[in-house]
């Protein structure tokens, strides 16, 4: 962790979650008020929640963000969502990028960058996801991998913390396996090299995100570690008590 940075919590619910569990979103913010929690915390409900969210969670600590936005502004995408209708909504951040949907959606890197371009145009901060598979780990490609990825899908210009990255090691996802806290450090430092060589000083404000069977019981190991500024949370986000037990290892 990198006390300059201010962490970010983010909570992907990616395909769970209907009316009634908009009640973890208000046990969230009587845990986080109650904690006076000194990071930004964000849930990335299913689209069809997002308004609601946001309106659920108006003027308190939690931030409301999309899951995915098309890179057009509008137009005749059946099934799509752009980010000035998240924003529209209500939404301050949107993932793209994320493994299942470059895996589900053949998502290439250069989409997800006009995807990322789109967001930043719109308002909303993207978090840009990277990370290898298990083949590519075990082939010694992980760094390879993942220095590609960031090459493809990250805007050529950003100001500040406009973005987001997270490093997510796909066979890490929902598996209950993680990588060794070296493994994870000489990554998010990687990353880190790799954001200062392409933007100098606003590359060291950009805050890198660990997920992949993020949870309260590993989070004390993961959190700390050099250039980790917090949690994409997807298994652990879905309940509040989980979430704030994450948090707590802040
Ligand atoms: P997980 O998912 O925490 O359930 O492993 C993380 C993610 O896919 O963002």
């Amino acid at each position: 962790m990198d006390s300059a940075i201010r962490p970010l919590i983010a909570g992907n619910w990616k395909m769970n979650g209907v009316t009634q569990n908009l009640s973890q979103l208000e046990a969230l913010t009587s845990g986080l008020v109650a904690r006076a929690a000194t990071c930004d915390v964000l849930i990335c409900p299913p689209a069809t929640l997002v308004r609601v969210a946001a309106t659920t969670c108006a003027d308190g600590p939690v931030l409301i963000g999309g899951q995915d936005c098309h890179f057009e502004k509008g137009g005749a995408h059946t099934g799509d969502i752009s980010a000035d209708m998240l924003v529209d909504a209500g939404a301050k951040f949107v993932i793209v990028g994320h493994s299942e949907r470059r895996a589900d959606h053949h998502e290439s890197s250069a989409l997800v960058r006009t995807k990322a371009q789109a967001a930043q145009e719109a308002g909303l901060v993207p978090i840009i996801c990277v990370g290898e598979t298990q083949d590519e780990k075990l082939a010694g490609r992980a760094l390879e991998i993942v220095t590609g990825q960031l090459t493809g899908s990250v805007p050529d210009i950003v100001e500040g913390g406009d973005i987001v990255i997270a490093y997510e090691p796909v066979w890490a996802i929902g598996t209950g396996m993680v990588p060794t806290s070296d493994d994870i450090a000489n990554m998010h430092g990687a990353i880190r090299d790799w954001l200062a060589g392409r933007f100098g000083a606003d590359g060291a404000t950009i805050r890198i995100l660990y997920g992949g069977s993020l949870k309260p019981s590993n989070a004390d190991q993961i959190l700390p570690l050099a250039n980790v500024n917090g949690g994409l949370i997807g298994g652990a986000s879905l309940k509040a008590e989980d979430l704030l037990g994450i948090i707590d290892a802040l």
